[in-house]
């Protein structure tokens, strides 16, 4: 899967981001707020961040020019590529890595604050071993605040509403095999994503489901791909959870009151 997204990403992403335009500011994605209204994270200055499929770096490049030292991954030479020279046009410093989530080697462990990463997982195979790699880098305390498209809305036509496959269907689905750089995702349900922070250890905060009949008007997103006012109204399209890495001391004293 990292070859099929690494390929894709490679071939489509400046398209990608052409078409989309995103603002630099901390998004989840489409349907949802951004950051300064959900106050996930909360304020950065003087923190490490470590953005996972930074895409073009829009909010890895919002937090650096909060303060933060941060450190930006992504599979695609094209997207990192991208990301750098929107970094330096707006005079931020970033430590950008070309890699695949589940393979965080360059970075320290224990050195990071907050690790954040918004739609880049619905494309990893591996999660547990990116799940756990964010786990070995972050500090005791440290947060894991990421988005991914919502599993019912995997599920949904968008042209009739109707489900187009069962929501407990889960596992890899491949389309455009043809074209010769066939687009892969990985389709999980809700409670396998929430499965899979609890294993790799975190403790979860909380589980959000933004309301997206709102219109939001930093969504750069919107009616693309079929992110349709119809679809938004009826469905949630993000994801999102918060995990936290507890002290060691903590996870101790838990196992033996149990
Ligand atoms: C939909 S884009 C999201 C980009 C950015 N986070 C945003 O919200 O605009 C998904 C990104 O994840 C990256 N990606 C996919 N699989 C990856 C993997 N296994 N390791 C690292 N990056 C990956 C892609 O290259 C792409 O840039």
């Amino acid at each position: 899967m990292g070859d099929e997204a690494k390929r894709w990403w490679e071939m489509h992403g400046r398209s990608y981001q052409e078409t989309c335009q995103i603002p630099i500011d901390v998004l989840y994605g489409t349907g949802s707020p951004n950051e300064e209204e959900l106050q996930l994270i909360g304020p950065v200055s003087g923190q490490r961040v470590l953005e996972l499929g930074c895409g073009g770096a829009q909010c890895s490049i919002a937090f650096a020019k909060q303060g933060a030292t941060v450190i930006a991954v992504d599979i695609a030479a094209s997207e990192i590529e991208f990301a750098k020279e929107l970094a330096g046009r707006n005079k931020v410093a970033i430590e950008f890595h070309q890699r695949d989530v589940a393979d965080l080697a360059p970075i320290a462990s224990s050195s990071q604050n907050i690790v954040f990463s918004a739609f880049a997982f619905n494309y990893v195979d591996d999660l547990l071993s990116s799940f756990k790699e964010v786990y070995r880098v972050l500090k005791d305390g440290g947060i894991f605040v990421w988005s991914v498209g919502h599993p019912f809305a995997h599920s949904i036509d968008s042209e009739t509403l109707r489900l187009n496959r069962s929501y407990f269907e889960t596992g890899k689905s491949v389309v455009g095999e043809e074209t010769g750089c066939a687009f892969a995702s990985v389709h999980r349900t809700v409670s396998d994503y929430c499965n899979l922070l609890v294993e790799a250890g975190f403790l979860v905060e909380q589980m959000i489901e933004p309301d997206s009949r709102r219109r939001y008007p930093y969504d750069p997103w919107f009616g693309l791909w079929g992110n349709t006012q119809e679809r938004l109204r009826m469905f949630p399209a993000t994801l999102i959870f918060k995990g936290k890495k507890l002290s060691c001391d903590l996870h101790h004293t838990d196992s033996k009151d149990n």
